[in-house]
């Protein structure tokens, strides 16, 4: 086995990869939970990638991963069209853990047999372990774990061995008597097995024998050294929000090429209260690069004039972004690379990675075009990076808590959350009260608990007293949610008296508003933003 993880490695092309030599991958089945197998993989300080399942030994045995982690599915493996691995996998001596319908598909391919339960089985269990070995090292011999599997397996090969059950599950966990392979039909990932990590880190460290060594800082310097390489003696361009991904992309570059680096701020006059100031002021208190920003308010006030339909909106916000960056781009010379902050979950739902899984969701693309059409070189130094990881690199690189953990906004910004026509007295009065809404929350010591929190202008007016005076003014909602990928999200439950400040506040504060609604829609059927 050593000997074959060895010859492979040495072929391994890693260029462009994880700057690392030891992997654990991920086949995606179809999970909801493959990311965070992959964040839980990563949280031991070893690399991990998600590749699809369908991938063949044989570019496996090339990649030559320590080991192998199938994840779960919503199909049942004798469905017809079900996802299934390359068997072969299992023959090459690469420790594999196959985790819920992985487990089935393992145990299937390997001899055993899987039927549907009675229920479907959702929730938590008591998980007797009745041999714990490497697998289990450490753990007591009963723990809290999570399922959820309408499919579970019934009978093990002979090949196979019992070493965990739960009242309703016989064989919980099992692990192969000649090969490397362990399977358990609980979520070792989530949150609700306590114990999980542990369970995971004996797989990854004890099982498959991974060191401990991928660390953020390293990862930092191997992607600094490998940008300066890329580079040489050219310049790069890197477009900045105010959030942190484009943020630390800057970070990063700067300290790969320093004055090399020219930045490019568009102020679309869609920003928060306060914004362009604000990302000036971080930027120049941490770099000293060239940064070019561009005032184009009128700009896009133009475009959006008329306009109420929102993907209308997007479209044009989209299109005037690519023409004012593209305008300001050429004003630099000798430009050759364009700086993105790509994420590691866009490349793999965008499908851009060969040996990743398909493309699943469709994104929101900001800048989408923009490196064709100027004929850059993309720069993508996140890309092997999940938000979390990002957020933990900005601060390491030196960036304020404030700017690392500042929430979400989306490129078409205040202009889909000014309800219907946009105009630049409406923008004022919903960057007032967003404002408030921020404010309240951080006071409160709630901005951290929730990962957006923002004010939305509803296009109606309704009747109020203020004094003796009858007024006809507009009404904002406040939107807080709370949610750990964005795909769905739940209503923050704000403090009554929290609610009660900001809505007060709002009312005295800001000059045409005489209601505040709060939303108590969760995602779906709901989306986070209103348009
Ligand atoms: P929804 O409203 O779809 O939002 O539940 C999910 C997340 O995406 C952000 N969002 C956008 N981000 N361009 C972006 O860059 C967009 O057009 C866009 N629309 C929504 C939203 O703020 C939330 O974080």
């Amino acid at each position: 086995m050593t000997g074959v993880k060895t010859a492979a490695a040495e072929q391994r092309d890693t260029s462009g990869e994880s700057l690392t030599n030891q992997r654990i991958v991920v086949l995606d089945f179809g999970s909801q939970y493959a990311q965070l197998i992959a964040r839980r993989v990563r949280e031991q300080n070893v690399y991990c990638q998600i590749l699809r399942h369908e991938i063949s030994a044989e570019r496996l045995r090339e990649i030559a991963p320590q080991g192998i982690i199938l994840s779960g599915g919503p199909s049942s493996v004798y469905e017809e069209g079900a996802p299934r691995c390359d068997p072969e996998l299992f023959q090459l001596g690469i420790p594999v853990l196959g985790i819920c319908y992985g487990m089935q598909l393992a145990c299937e391919a390997l001899g055993g047999r899987v039927d549907h339960t009675p229920s479907r089985e959702y929730g938590r269990a008591n998980c007797h372990i009745s041999q714990h070995g490497k697998l289990f090292a450490g753990l007591p011999s009963d723990m809290e774990v999570w399922m959820s599997h309408g499919d579970q397996v019934s009978s093990i090969s002979e090949q196979f061995e019992t070493l965990a059950e739960t009242a309703t599950c016989p064989y919980a966990a099992v692990r192969h008597r000649d090969l490397p392979v362990y399977a358990m039909q609980f979520h070792p990932e989530v949150t609700h097995t306590p114990l999980g990590g542990k369970v995971l880190e004996n797989f990854v460290i004890g099982v498959c024998g991974c060191e401990p060594s991928w660390r953020l800082g390293d990862f930092a310097d191997a992607t600094i050294a490998k940008v300066r390489e890329q580079v040489g003696d050219r310049r790069v361009i890197c477009g900045l929000s105010g959030g942190v991904d484009s943020s630390v992309v800057a970070a990063l570059l700067y300290k790969a090429i320093g004055p090399q680096l020219s930045c490019i701020l568009i102020d679309n006059g869609l920003l928060r209260k306060d914004e362009q100031r604000l990302v000036i002021d971080e930027f120049s208190n941490h770099f000293k690069a060239d940064l070019h920003v561009v005032d184009a308010e009128e700009r896009f006030l133009k475009t959006l004039d008329g306009i109420s339909e929102p993907q209308e909106k997007r479209k044009r916000i989209g299109y005037a972004f690519i023409e004012c960056f593209k305008e300001e781009a050429l004003k630099i010379k000798d430009a050759d690379f364009l700086a993105q902050g790509t994420l590691y979950p866009d490349v793999i739902e965008s499908g851009a990675d060969p040996d990743g899984p398909a493309a699943t969701i469709k994104l929101h693309h900001n800048v989408g075009g923009l490196p064709d059409e100027l004929g850059f070189e993309l720069i993508e130094p996140l890309r092997d990076l999940f938000k979390d990881e990002v957020r933990r690199l900005g601060l390491e690189l030196g960036l304020p808590e404030q700017l690392v953990w500042r929430h979400p906004f989306p490129g078409p910004g205040l202009a889909v959350r000014c309800l219907g026509e946009v105009t630049r007295e409406k923008l004022n009065v919903l960057r007032e009260a967003d404002s408030i809404v921020v404010s309240e929350i951080e006071a409160a010591g709630l901005y951290r608990e929730t990962s957006q929190s923002f004010a939305v202008l509803l296009p109606v007016q309704s009747v109020g007293v203020m004094g003796d005076a009858r007024t006809y003014d507009n009404a904002i909602a406040i939107r807080s949610v709370n949610t750990n990928d964005f795909m769905t999200a739940d209503w923050s439950r704000l403090p009554y008296d929290l609610l009660a400040r900001m809505s007060t506040r709002i009312i005295n504060e800001v000059k045409g508003v005489n209601r505040v609604c709060y939303d108590i829609s969760s995602k779906p059927p709901a989306t986070i933003e209103w348009e």
